[in-house]
Protein backbone atom coordinates (compact mmCIF):
# COMPACT_ATOMS: atom_id res chain seq x y z
CA UNK A 1 0.00 0.00 0.00
CA UNK A 2 1.23 3.64 -0.77
CA UNK A 3 1.95 6.53 1.62
CA UNK A 4 -0.91 8.34 0.00
CA UNK A 5 -3.37 5.78 0.21
CA UNK A 6 -2.66 5.20 3.78
CA UNK A 7 -3.51 8.84 4.24
CA UNK A 8 -6.82 8.28 2.14
CA UNK A 9 -7.41 5.32 4.52
CA UNK A 10 -6.79 8.00 7.40
CA UNK A 11 -9.39 10.63 5.22
CA UNK A 12 -12.29 8.40 4.65
CA UNK A 13 -12.51 7.22 7.81
CA UNK A 14 -13.13 10.68 9.50
CA UNK A 15 -15.98 11.19 7.64
CA UNK A 16 -18.07 8.74 10.32
CA UNK A 17 -17.19 11.46 13.09
CA UNK A 18 -18.83 14.13 11.09
CA UNK A 19 -22.78 14.73 12.35
CA UNK A 20 -25.56 15.50 10.24
CA UNK A 21 -26.61 19.54 9.48
CA UNK A 22 -22.86 20.35 11.46
CA UNK A 23 -20.48 22.77 10.08
CA UNK A 24 -16.89 21.04 9.32
CA UNK A 25 -13.70 22.57 10.01
CA UNK A 26 -11.26 21.41 7.41
CA UNK A 27 -7.21 21.56 7.34
CA UNK A 28 -4.82 21.70 4.55
CA UNK A 29 -2.34 19.49 2.79
CA UNK A 30 -2.82 15.97 0.92
CA UNK A 31 -4.37 14.04 3.38
CA UNK A 32 -7.23 16.55 4.05
CA UNK A 33 -7.54 16.63 -0.09
CA UNK A 34 -8.94 12.94 0.30
CA UNK A 35 -11.17 14.18 3.51
CA UNK A 36 -12.49 16.84 1.64
CA UNK A 37 -13.05 14.68 -1.18
CA UNK A 38 -15.17 12.23 1.05
CA UNK A 39 -16.65 15.08 2.56
CA UNK A 40 -18.01 16.01 -1.33
CA UNK A 41 -20.01 12.98 -1.14
CA UNK A 42 -22.15 13.69 2.02
CA UNK A 43 -22.39 17.46 1.35
CA UNK A 44 -26.31 17.77 1.09
CA UNK A 45 -25.92 16.33 4.82
CA UNK A 46 -23.39 19.16 6.32
CA UNK A 47 -24.29 22.83 7.40
CA UNK A 48 -20.91 24.04 5.11
CA UNK A 49 -17.13 24.16 6.42
CA UNK A 50 -14.80 26.50 7.52
CA UNK A 51 -11.29 26.54 5.89
CA UNK A 52 -7.33 26.82 6.98
CA UNK A 53 -6.25 28.11 3.21
CA UNK A 54 -7.12 29.70 0.02
CA UNK A 55 -5.68 26.00 -1.36
CA UNK A 56 -8.53 23.91 0.96
CA UNK A 57 -10.97 26.83 0.14
CA UNK A 58 -10.77 25.98 -3.43
CA UNK A 59 -11.02 22.69 -3.06
CA UNK A 60 -14.33 22.66 -1.45
CA UNK A 61 -16.13 25.30 -3.40
CA UNK A 62 -14.96 23.43 -6.63
CA UNK A 63 -16.77 20.66 -5.12
CA UNK A 64 -19.81 22.50 -4.10
CA UNK A 65 -19.31 22.63 -0.34
CA UNK A 66 -20.49 25.62 0.69
CA UNK A 67 -17.23 28.03 3.26
CA UNK A 68 -18.14 29.97 5.62
CA UNK A 69 -16.43 33.14 7.42
CA UNK A 70 -14.97 31.86 10.94
CA UNK A 71 -15.93 35.23 11.91
CA UNK A 72 -19.44 34.54 11.23
CA UNK A 73 -19.89 31.26 13.54
CA UNK A 74 -19.75 31.21 16.78
CA UNK A 75 -18.23 27.95 16.74
CA UNK A 76 -18.42 24.60 15.58
CA UNK A 77 -17.70 20.94 16.50
CA UNK A 78 -15.33 18.97 14.50
CA UNK A 79 -11.98 19.89 12.48
CA UNK A 80 -9.94 17.91 10.94
CA UNK A 81 -6.53 18.07 9.93
CA UNK A 82 -3.29 16.57 9.02
CA UNK A 83 0.04 16.53 10.72
CA UNK A 84 3.83 16.27 9.65
CA UNK A 85 4.44 14.54 12.93
CA UNK A 86 2.53 13.88 15.91
CA UNK A 87 4.03 12.08 19.25
CA UNK A 88 1.68 9.87 22.12
CA UNK A 89 0.67 12.38 23.66
CA UNK A 90 -1.24 13.90 20.18
CA UNK A 91 1.30 17.33 19.85
CA UNK A 92 1.60 17.99 16.42
CA UNK A 93 4.27 19.46 14.46
CA UNK A 94 2.06 21.15 11.49
CA UNK A 95 3.02 23.55 8.41
CA UNK A 96 4.84 21.89 6.01
CA UNK A 97 2.03 23.24 3.39
CA UNK A 98 2.45 26.94 5.19
CA UNK A 99 -0.79 26.97 6.21
CA UNK A 100 -0.33 26.82 10.09
CA UNK A 101 -1.57 29.67 11.44
CA UNK A 102 -4.85 29.75 10.38
CA UNK A 103 -5.05 26.05 11.21
CA UNK A 104 -4.42 27.03 14.64
CA UNK A 105 -7.18 29.47 14.56
CA UNK A 106 -9.41 26.73 12.92
CA UNK A 107 -8.26 24.21 15.86
CA UNK A 108 -8.53 26.95 18.41
CA UNK A 109 -12.15 27.23 17.50
CA UNK A 110 -13.33 23.81 17.44
CA UNK A 111 -14.93 21.75 19.91
CA UNK A 112 -13.00 18.51 18.53
CA UNK A 113 -9.40 18.34 16.37
CA UNK A 114 -9.32 15.13 14.91
CA UNK A 115 -5.85 14.35 13.26
CA UNK A 116 -5.55 12.47 10.04
CA UNK A 117 -2.35 10.64 9.24
CA UNK A 118 -0.57 7.96 7.45
CA UNK A 119 1.66 5.82 9.99
CA UNK A 120 4.90 7.31 8.98
CA UNK A 121 4.18 10.94 10.83
CA UNK A 122 4.09 9.00 13.91
CA UNK A 123 7.26 9.98 15.76
CA UNK A 124 8.57 9.31 19.69
CA UNK A 125 10.19 13.22 20.20
CA UNK A 126 9.00 15.77 17.37
CA UNK A 127 11.67 18.06 15.48
CA UNK A 128 13.23 15.73 12.82
CA UNK A 129 10.50 17.62 10.46
CA UNK A 130 11.37 21.17 10.33
CA UNK A 131 9.78 23.03 12.65
CA UNK A 132 7.69 26.23 10.38
CA UNK A 133 7.36 28.93 11.94
CA UNK A 134 5.59 32.07 10.45
CA UNK A 135 7.06 35.45 10.20
CA UNK A 136 6.18 39.13 9.34
CA UNK A 137 8.45 39.73 6.83
CA UNK A 138 10.59 42.89 8.22
CA UNK A 139 11.33 40.44 11.13
CA UNK A 140 12.89 37.31 9.47
CA UNK A 141 16.18 38.08 9.74
CA UNK A 142 15.94 38.96 13.70
CA UNK A 143 13.55 35.82 14.55
CA UNK A 144 16.40 33.89 12.95
CA UNK A 145 18.97 35.06 14.99
CA UNK A 146 16.50 34.41 17.67
CA UNK A 147 15.91 31.06 16.63
CA UNK A 148 19.64 29.80 16.10
CA UNK A 149 19.95 30.73 19.74
CA UNK A 150 17.61 27.55 20.62
CA UNK A 151 20.17 25.06 18.80
CA UNK A 152 18.20 24.90 15.55
CA UNK A 153 19.38 26.16 11.81
CA UNK A 154 17.02 28.47 10.99
CA UNK A 155 16.34 28.46 6.60
CA UNK A 156 13.78 31.00 5.40
CA UNK A 157 11.55 28.94 2.63
CA UNK A 158 12.05 29.68 -0.99
CA UNK A 159 9.35 31.13 -3.34
CA UNK A 160 7.09 31.00 -0.37
CA UNK A 161 4.49 33.59 0.67
CA UNK A 162 1.56 32.27 3.38
CA UNK A 163 -1.75 33.24 2.90
CA UNK A 164 -1.27 35.80 5.18
CA UNK A 165 1.56 37.66 3.45
CA UNK A 166 4.03 36.36 5.75
CA UNK A 167 7.54 34.13 5.21
CA UNK A 168 8.04 30.54 6.71
CA UNK A 169 11.30 29.70 8.19
CA UNK A 170 12.14 26.31 8.26
CA UNK A 171 13.96 25.58 11.79
CA UNK A 172 16.21 22.26 11.11
CA UNK A 173 17.63 20.48 13.72
CA UNK A 174 15.61 20.43 16.80
CA UNK A 175 14.59 17.39 19.02
CA UNK A 176 11.71 19.05 20.90
CA UNK A 177 11.38 17.27 24.35
CA UNK A 178 9.09 19.58 25.82
CA UNK A 179 6.44 21.03 22.83
CA UNK A 180 4.38 22.95 25.23
CA UNK A 181 7.40 25.18 26.46
CA UNK A 182 8.72 25.76 23.24
CA UNK A 183 5.69 26.52 21.50
CA UNK A 184 5.18 29.69 24.00
CA UNK A 185 9.08 30.61 24.12
CA UNK A 186 9.32 30.71 19.84
CA UNK A 187 6.10 32.29 20.37
CA UNK A 188 7.18 35.30 22.67
CA UNK A 189 9.97 36.17 19.79
CA UNK A 190 8.80 39.39 18.60
CA UNK A 191 7.67 38.68 14.48
CA UNK A 192 6.45 35.30 15.25
CA UNK A 193 3.08 34.87 14.01
CA UNK A 194 3.16 31.68 15.06
CA UNK A 195 4.88 28.32 14.73
CA UNK A 196 3.89 24.88 13.53
CA UNK A 197 3.92 23.12 17.25
CA UNK A 198 0.84 22.26 18.13
CA UNK A 199 0.75 21.26 21.92
CA UNK A 200 -0.96 23.83 23.67
CA UNK A 201 -4.16 22.52 21.28
CA UNK A 202 -2.75 18.48 20.78
CA UNK A 203 -5.72 16.62 19.00
CA UNK A 204 -8.39 14.99 20.23
CA UNK A 205 -8.39 11.48 18.56
CA UNK A 206 -5.92 10.60 15.71
CA UNK A 207 -7.03 8.34 13.03
CA UNK A 208 -3.92 6.02 11.75
CA UNK A 209 -3.76 4.90 7.84
CA UNK A 210 -1.55 2.04 7.91
CA UNK A 211 -1.16 -1.08 5.49
CA UNK A 212 -3.11 -2.99 8.42
CA UNK A 213 -6.10 -0.53 8.55
CA UNK A 214 -6.98 2.42 10.15
CA UNK A 215 -6.27 3.03 14.21
CA UNK A 216 -8.16 4.77 16.63
CA UNK A 217 -5.92 6.57 19.01
CA UNK A 218 -7.90 8.74 22.08
C1 LIG B 1 -0.27 22.30 6.24
O1 LIG B 1 0.27 23.53 6.55
C2 LIG B 1 0.18 21.27 7.22
O2 LIG B 1 -0.01 21.57 8.53
C3 LIG B 1 -0.39 19.89 6.89
O3 LIG B 1 -1.42 19.54 7.75
C4 LIG B 1 0.70 18.92 7.03
O4 LIG B 1 1.81 19.43 6.32
C5 LIG B 1 0.35 17.55 6.52
O5 LIG B 1 0.35 17.53 5.14
P1 LIG B 1 0.10 16.24 4.30
O6 LIG B 1 -1.26 15.75 4.63
O7 LIG B 1 0.21 16.72 2.88
O8 LIG B 1 1.17 15.25 4.64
Amino acid sequence: MTQDEMKRNAARAAVAYIEPQTIVGVGTGSTVNHFIDALAEIKDQIAGAVSSSEQSTARLKALGIPVLDLNSISGFGVYVDGADEINAAKQMIKGGGAALTREKIVAAVAKTFICIVDSTKQVEVLGKFPLPVEVIPMASSYVSRELAKLGGKPVVREGVVTDNGNLIIDVHGLRISEPLALEQQINNIVGVVTNGIFAARAADLVLVGSAEGTQVLR
